[in-house]
Order: C-alpha cells, then structure tokens, then sequence
C-alpha cells in the first residue's frame, strides 16, 4: 500500500514552512447546495485552494478519486498540460455526480501527484435530508 500524505504527515512547523506545496497537493471537496435524497449532487474536488500545482509532462496531477469513508465512488484520470502550461495556471478540479440514497457521506478525495504520490485532504461530512 502506498503511503497517503495528510497534513498530518507534517510537523506543525513544516505545514508553516511549507504551506505552498502541502497546498498545492491537498484535494479540497465542496458540494452544491444541500443533500437530498434521490436528488443528484454535484461534488466537486479541487485540488489546491490558494496555489495551482505545476502541470507538465513530467510532474503533474494525475488521478482525483472521491471515496465515502473507505468506499471509493468514482475516480477520474488526467492527462497532463490540461490545466496550465507556460502562462496558463489553473487546479486540477473535477465534479461529480451522486445521487443521495443514505443519512450521510464522509467524503474524502485522493489525488496522485506524478512526482509526490498520493495525497488525501480533510473529511467532509455532509447530511441528507
Ligand atoms: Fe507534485
């Protein structure tokens, strides 16, 4: 198994010093308005909130997968150079669509960095009603 970084891969001093790039690596989920049931939901995963990762053939963001607690519901694959290359920068973002059929989701998304491996950001709990 692959080792995932968190921000808790990180003493306090290196999440201070190194902000910009656990950033740049960290999934950041949001989902449009309230969770029902039986209603689609659009999750979105960005990827970085204040900083763009470096998008070339070499080092790029290459997966985002979304899980609900550990089950993975969808994951998507990126080419590289889609987001930014020389004066274009932008996030790997991407949207999904789930359609609530339970109380609640702990979503929680992964990324894969070409050069950094696997990164997974916080939790986010969100209730159906
Ligand atoms: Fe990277």
């Amino acid at each position: 198994m692959p080792k995932i970084f968190t921000s808790d891969s990180f003493s306090p001093e290196e999440r201070e010093s190194r902000k910009d790039f656990i950033d740049k690596h960290t999934p950041y989920i949001s989902c449009d308005g309230i969770a029902q049931k039986g209603v689609p939901l659009m999750v979105h995963v960005r990827v970085g909130r204040e900083h763009a990762h470096i998008d070339d053939f070499n080092h790029y963001i290459s997966t985002i997968t979304l899980f609900d607690a550990d089950r993975m519901l969808a994951k998507v694959e990126l080419a590289a150079c889609i987001v930014s290359a020389e004066e274009r920068r932008g996030n790997a973002e991407v949207a999904f669509s789930i359609v609530p059929n339970k109380d609640v989701y702990h979503f929680n998304a992964q990324c894969y960095c070409t050069k950094h491996g696997v990164w997974q950001g916080d939790e986010l709990e969100i209730r159906v009603i």
